[in-house]
């Protein structure tokens, strides 16, 4: 059966700065990451640090050549904060120049350049005033936006506050895989809630700016299933989706954190500090589309063992995790597959979230080895193939059921560093050959051209 596609339907793919710029020649102050790396490098994959990127600042006038023979219509990256405001104050006129250029190649080739703000790397001069935990950090980066917004008001009409803000404080202050590595829930609710100030205040500098673009948030949605319909199964599962998926998703959406999630927190005393002025500003941020990650839904069952009393808090005390035996696994990942939970976020948008226009802003497969797949010189991807035509199969669905989704952006357009993981799992539908720079198509770029081509499969 054919899966089709709305019109005008965005066809593109998402990357990030720190992940693929590389360390150019701007003035750019370092990065928590590179700061980070610079004292543990044994914890990256390989040992391959921020400065193994890409280099995309010199070579992205041919990505978007390639972007255009491949037929994206659309295409999301980031800005670094570091490289653009070196001092935190002044714009580095390279910087400047580099972004206006790259975003006007974008543009002069039909290809509409969705700009984030903010994707998991903060200059480590902010993260040295206590980073998304000092409501100066706030401050700073409504000042920061604000810039943006000004310098490059002709080149982009459509913008990202923030990529996935639960992640850098999950990794950040809870599970210990974003610098600065702390393990206090409390210091992670703070964050979180500095966060999604930061996200206000830019959202409300961008109206203030009078500009008439778009602007919204992208999250990483992860349905929570219970394992079974046993009430307590059920409870654990709602409140993994409370913290983890509505902790951001409300207040983005509906102006106000969930009654349910402050009373549990308030419990726990695990409140952040905030004042009926922050409250005020969140309330008035009216995002404009959302933008949802997903790779892999939550599995979760009623906890087995008792809490030790004097562990810190965690998420975990409601509930643990549960693996579905026979699930489909991307195992080099170690995530479940599972298309029905795209179908099933589109689903919930729709119906409890005035089915506010978004787009699948990531998906995508990240596989280790792929070398094991060259024939004749390309990567036969099939397996990514499969990946990204099962969950577009579920989006169509979708749509004709009423969902307001207008686009997918696949998880990368070329090979990139990935963090922690660095190179281990690839996910470009180009290939990157680290040993000598060079980038060549998988067999998955011809298909999703193809797709684009036929606006559908
Ligand atoms: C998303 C991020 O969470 O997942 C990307 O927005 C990241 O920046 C991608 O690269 C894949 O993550 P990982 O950890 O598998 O490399």
């Amino acid at each position: 059966m054919k899966t089709t596609f709305p019109e005008n339907f965005w066809w593109g793919c998402a990357e990030s700065a720190a992940q693929t710029e590389g360390e150019a020649d701007t003035s750019a102050s370092i990065t928590n990451w590179q700061h980070w790396y610079q004292q543990q490098p044994e914890r990256f994959f390989n040992q391959h640090g921020p400065q193994h990127t890409r280099n995309s600042y010199s070579c992205y006038k041919q990505d978007v050549k390639r972007m255009r023979d491949i037929g994206l219509n659309s295409f999301r990256t980031s800005i670094s904060w570091a490289r653009l405001l070196p001092d935190g104050k002044n714009a580095d006129p390279k910087a400047i120049d580099y972004y206006r250029s790259f975003f006007n190649e974008l543009k002069n080739s039909g290809i509409e350049p969705v700009v984030t703000l903010m994707h998991f790397d903060m200059p480590y001069l902010m993260q040295q005033k206590g980073g998304w935990t000092n409501r100066a950090v706030v401050n700073d980066f409504a000042d920061y936006a604000a810039r943006c917004f000004e310098l490059f008001s002709n080149e982009v009409k459509h913008w990202i506050t923030f990529n996935e803000p639960i992640v850098p404080l999950e990794g950040g202050y809870l599970y210990d895989f974003h610098y600065p590595n702390q393990r206090d829930f409390r210091m992670a609710a703070q964050a979180a809630f500095f966060t999604q100030l930061a996200h206000a205040k830019a959202v409300n500098a961008y109206r203030a700016s009078g500009q008439k673009g778009k602007i919204g948030i992208v999250l990483n949605l992860t349905p929570s299933y219970p394992r079974s319909i046993n009430q307590a199964d059920k409870k654990a599962a709602h409140i993994a989706d409370l913290l983890f998926n509505r902790s951001f998703l409300d207040p983005s959406l509906k102006g106000h954190y969930p009654f349910e999630l402050i009373t549990l927190l308030k419990k726990y005393r695990q409140l952040p500090e905030y004042t009926a002025e922050d409250l005020r500003e969140i309330a008035t941020a009216t995002i404009d589309m959302l933008g949802v990650n997903y790779y892999h839904p939550r599995r979760v069952q009623a906890k087995i063992h008792a809490i030790h009393p004097q562990a810190p808090f965690m998420p975990e005390w409601f509930f643990d995790n549960y693996e579905m035996p026979g699930c489909r696994m991307n195992p080099y990942r170690g995530w479940e597959i599972y298309p029905q939970g795209l179908y099933d976020i589109l689903t919930n948008l729709r119906d409890h979230y005035g089915n506010i226009p978004c787009f699948i802003s990531e998906n995508g497969m990240g596989v280790e080895n792929e070398e094991r797949f060259i024939r004749k010189g390309i990567v036969e991807d099939d397996y990514r193939i499969e990946f990204m035509q099962d969950h577009l199969r579920g989006i169509s669905q979708a749509i004709s059921e009423g969902s307001a989704c207008f686009g997918y952006h696949c998880w990368t357009f070329t090979d990139n560093w990935s963090w922690l993981n660095a190179y281990k799992n690839r996910y470009g539908l180009y290939r990157f050959d680290l040993s000598d720079g060079s980038i060549s198509p998988k067999r998955s770029a011809y298909w999703y051209q193809d797709v684009i081509k036929k606006n559908g499969f």
